[in-house]
């Protein structure tokens, strides 16, 4: 029975909402990297996918992938999706709305029992936000094959190590090779866009024409632990308070340029007593701009800022290591151009707009022609489970994606 683009977009959204019930953390959805919530996840796409009569499977790296043959087996593949882990206390829509919606897609045509010029290839990448493992899109690295072998050595918070979690997972480990795809001609993302502009300007979609590169760092200070009531303020190294001035200072480097952006997300404190001066701060930092150069001036000041803070409070830096390093990327013009049309297509405007976030976009088109197009969320809110799209949306969006993939054409 051929299914209508409202409803499809309506079993997509329903679909979403089940997929967010996959949490380690409930009432809130946490579905971090290689958990067991993801793997339940996982297990869920795959099942939706069998009813439809495609075939999903878990890859070496932990991403689910699908392929629904074109006209002529064997054809090139239009690869489309995007992930299904999430941040702590995340939306539902982030990752899981491109995941699904190329599964959606490859269900439309089945469900008409048509195929198109090149194949499908649907993925469900496990490794986008980093919240685990600070490395990162390890999934899209897999397919592209440029993951680095210290990749399987990184441990989380709990010490477990991502080749442990990854074999527990269904992933292989010691064939992480076998995950790199071949035979694709393109890659397509779609994602909510995480961001106000669509909605400020009234429009349902947007096309991506850059994403922001991005760097992560760790930071260890180390001062010296003492009493809190026995110790003058004038002889303390205090590790949080010179945590403290660090935060400011990268804030402070951020604000003073344009389309810069920085953040301390997280900071840990030792030994994390009331009355204890404390010993050590753990931090994260992530820095991210359009341009590389600007990006890499920025994280070599910040250091700088770091060591000058740490000399003259007398404690040390005793750890600023880079965790995670991704190019930006110029959306590739002929997907850009591509997504445009089917976005006239579908009676909407083709605007282009950056994304300021990161996405397995940017590792695909290292390897392959890539672009994403954006679908509007409410408020500009994400990352938040306050994160919301409407259904009318969801079945333009799926409309557009389903007119890119009608016309394209493997070069
Ligand atoms: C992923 O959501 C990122 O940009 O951090
Ligand atoms: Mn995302
Ligand atoms: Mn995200």
């Amino acid at each position: 029975m051929a299914l209508t683009t409202e409803s499809q977009a309506r079993r997509l959204m329903a679909r979403l909402d089940a997929l967010a019930a996959f949490t380690d953390d409930p009432p809130r959805l946490t579905r971090l990297c290689l958990s067991q919530s993801h793997r339940r996840a996982a297990e869920q796409f795959i099942a939706w996918a069998k009813e439809s009569g495609i075939a999903a499977r878990i890859d070496p790296v932990g991403n689910v992938r699908a392929r629904y043959e074109g006209r002529r087996p064997g054809a090139p593949a239009l690869m489309i999706g995007s992930h299904i882990d999430t941040v702590r206390d995340a939306g539902r829509y982030d990752g899981a709305l491109g995941a699904l919606a190329a599964l959606s897609l490859a269900e439309g045509l089945a469900a008409q029992g048509r195929r198109l010029d090149v194949a499908l290839e649907i993925v469900a990448f496990g490794d986008e936000e980093g919240v685990r493992f600070p490395y990162t899109l390890t999934g899209s690295r897999g397919l592209a094959g440029v993951n680095e072998p210290e990749a399987l050595a990184q441990k989380d918070a709990g010490g477990v190590t991502m080749r442990d979690a990854l074999k527990a997972f269904g992933g292989d480990p010691d064939h992480l090779g076998a995950a790199r795809a071949d035979g694709v001609a393109a890659f397509v993302e779609l994602h909510i866009e995480q961001g106000p502009v669509l909605e400020a300007e009234g429009r349902p979609l947007g096309i991506v024409s850059a994403i922001n590169g991005a760097t992560r760092l760790s930071a260890v200070v180390t001062g010296s632990a003492g009493h809190a009531g026995a110790s003058p303020m004038d002889l303390r190294r205090d590790a949080l308070a010179a945590a403290a001035e660090m935060v400011l200072a990268i804030e402070a480097r951020a604000r003073a340029e344009d389309e810069l952006v920085a953040t301390v997300g997280r900071l840990d404190v030792e030994p994390g007593a009331v009355n204890v001066i404390p010993g050590r701060a753990r931090f994260t930092i992530d820095i991210r701009a359009p341009l590389d150069e600007p990006r890499r001036r920025a994280v070599a000041d910040i250091a700088a800022a770091m060591q000058a803070i740490a000399r003259r409070r007398g404690v040390r830096l005793d750890e600023l290591t880079p965790t995670h390093e991704a190019a930006g990327y110029v959306c590739h013009p002929a997907i850009v151009a591509g997504l445009a049309a089917a976005v006239v297509a579908v009676g909407a405007d083709p605007r282009l707009l950056p994304s300021g976030a990161g996405h397995d976009t940017m590792v695909m088109g290292q390897r392959w022609p890539a672009g994403m197009l954006f679908v509007r969320c409410k408020g500009g809110v994400s990352h938040n489970p306050a994160e919301s799209i409407s259904e009318d949306d969801c079945a333009i969006a799926l409309a557009a994606l389903t007119r890119f993939a009608e016309g394209f054409r493997a070069a």
